[in-house]
């Protein structure tokens, strides 16, 4: 099928390679050549670490599946992924653009309600949240979000696409933080508490939790991962919409943020990181 991908960030390039690993003709569309540019490169290097490993024989093959262009309306897809960056006015006007009813829109939201996102997509009833995970080629989670007037048929489609790109979807309702990034956001914002009491520094609660949790990163490394602006926009989503004290967004995340140390992206977070 063809699958328009708009957003060429990590998450949005690493979708498309996916769909494209996958046999799916894929347009990838983001604002400017340059940030295209940037995405091609990302895939093209990933295609060929996933080569050398012998995952997939053609990465010339699923590499020209891949067309990038900044205008995405000027094509007609069956299904279509918003990856773009996690504010909702950015996103409602992405959405707005699409004019196909029949077609599938996902969004790859981490955190914004889908019900709430889904008043700008074509057809709510075809509206769905697909929530990957960083770096998508690897990560084996689709979490699909149902919105509240998503139907029945969207959803399986959504969840037998998911397992057609070699995922295991699981299905959640639409609720802040869906499960999670609830459950991982008060292990992250425990650790960013625990650095500042001064328990331990970064690098002994990552090693604690590393060793001792068999977890692949620690929760400060890994918010450097995901990118500590984005570790605190989600936590506001999560303490506005909930509620709940346990949210909060700490004060040292909130001047990190302030202070532009954003993690790899930026070359330093609580860690520092070749750029
Ligand atoms: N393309 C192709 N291959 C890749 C890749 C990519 N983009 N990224 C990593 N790899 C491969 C590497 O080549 C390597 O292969 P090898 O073992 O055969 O050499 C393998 O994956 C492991 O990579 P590295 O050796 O570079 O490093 P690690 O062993 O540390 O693994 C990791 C990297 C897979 C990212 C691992 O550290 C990990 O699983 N970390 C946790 C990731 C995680 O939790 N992601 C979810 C974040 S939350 C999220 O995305 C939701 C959002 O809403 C916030």
């Amino acid at each position: 099928m063809r699958v328009t991908v708009i957003g060429g960030g990590t998450m949005g390039s690493g979708i498309a390679e996916v769909f494209a690993q996958f046999g799916h003709d894929v347009i990838l569309s983001d604002i400017s050549d340059s940030i295209l540019r940037k995405s091609e490169l990302a895939i093209n290097a990933s295609l060929k670490k996933l080569s050398e490993k012998g995952i997939i024989k053609e990465p010339e093959r699923v590499s020209e599946r891949i067309l990038y262009d900044t205008n995405f309306t000027a094509y007609d897809s069956e299904f279509y992924v918003e990856a773009v960056i996690e504010k909702p006015e950015i996103k409602s006007e992405v959405l707005h653009k699409i004019k196909n009813q029949n077609a599938i829109v996902a969004t790859n939201t981490s955190s914004i309600s889908i019900t709430m996102l889904s008043k700008y997509a074509p057809n709510p009833k075809k509206f769905i949240g697909m929530h990957f995970f960083n770096p998508p080629v690897i990560m084996k989670l689709i979490e699909v979000v149902s919105g509240y007037d998503t139907d029945g048929d969207t959803i399986k489609r959504v969840m037998d696409i998911s397992k057609s790109l070699g995922k295991t979807p699981v299905m959640v309702k639409d609720f802040p933080g869906f499960i999670s990034n609830r459950v991982l956001m008060a292990l992250i914002r425990e650790a960013i508490i625990s650095l500042e009491e001064g328990i331990s520094d970064a690098a002994g609660i990552d090693t604690i939790m590393k060793l001792g949790m068999n977890h692949p990163m620690g929760p400060l490394e890994l918010s450097d991962f995901i990118g500590n602006d984005v570790v605190y926009d989600i936590l506001n989503v999560l303490y506005n919409d909930l509620g709940y004290e346990r949210f909060k967004p700490p004060v040292t995340l909130r001047n990190m943020v302030y202070a532009g140390k954003l993690g790899r992206k930026t070359g330093e977070g609580f860690y520092k990181y070749d750029k």
